[in-house]
């Protein structure tokens, strides 16, 4: 059946079996594949997307299910082609990831809190990445570097709200964007040009 998502503030199609999870249409229709498939029964995190800027288990939903919903991955965090958020830049800086598959999720859980909270106590912090499971820092550098964007948006008060977009935007066929395999880097453009930070 067909299905109409509101993904980082653009409309996209697909048609889709009503089983499909909303984890593999964003993968395989939209080609957003920094969501990741991990243990897909909701434990690990890693497939963590912000619905209506909570974040949420993407294995656990189903696509049809996603409708109306404003839905955030990490491909619409970039201010830009080839910026990253502060949250994301953090993580480099922190050194807050390894192997990397934990961190998409990781980062989306972090930009939420960060979203209501920017001076969020390190409890705060480890309660709101607590559904996020990393096999590879230990932990300890995801904390700073969440505390470090902390630190950075109330200095900069740099704008932080990515999500929404407005309805009339076009609504994207992914069949036209077969082959768009740096989805990441589409999404980023097309933010821009949605006027949105
Ligand atoms: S893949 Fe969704 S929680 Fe693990
Ligand atoms: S960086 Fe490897 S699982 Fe977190």
């Amino acid at each position: 059946m067909k299905v109409t998502l509101k993904v980082n503030g653009r409309l996209r199609t697909a048609d889709v079996e009503p089983r499909k999870t909303l984890l593999d249409t964003l993968r395989e229709d939209f080609l957003l594949t920094g969501s990741h498939a991990g243990c897909e029964h909701g434990v690990c995190g890693a497939c963590t997307v912000l619905i209506d800027g909570e974040p949420s288990r993407a294995c656990l939903m189903f696509a049809v299910q996603a409708d109306g919903y404003e839905i955030t991955t990490i491909e619409g965090l970039a201010p830009a082609p080839g910026e990253l958020s502060v949250v994301q830049d953090a993580f480099c800086e922190t050194h807050g990831l390894q192997c990397g598959y934990c961190t998409p999720g990781m980062i989306l859980s972090a930009h939420a809190l960060l979203e209501h909270n920017d001076a969020p106590t390190r409890e705060d912090i480890v309660e709101a990445i607590s559904g996020n499971i990393c096999r590879c820092t230990g932990y300890g550098q995801i904390v700073e570097a969440v505390e470090f964007a902390a630190e950075r948006l109330r200095k900069t008060n740099a704008p932080r709200n990515v999500t929404g977009g407005s309805d009339d935007e076009p609504s994207i066929d992914p069949a036209a964007e077969a082959g768009a395999r740096e989805g990441g880097v589409l999404e980023a453009a097309a933010t821009r040009q949605g006027g949105r930070q």
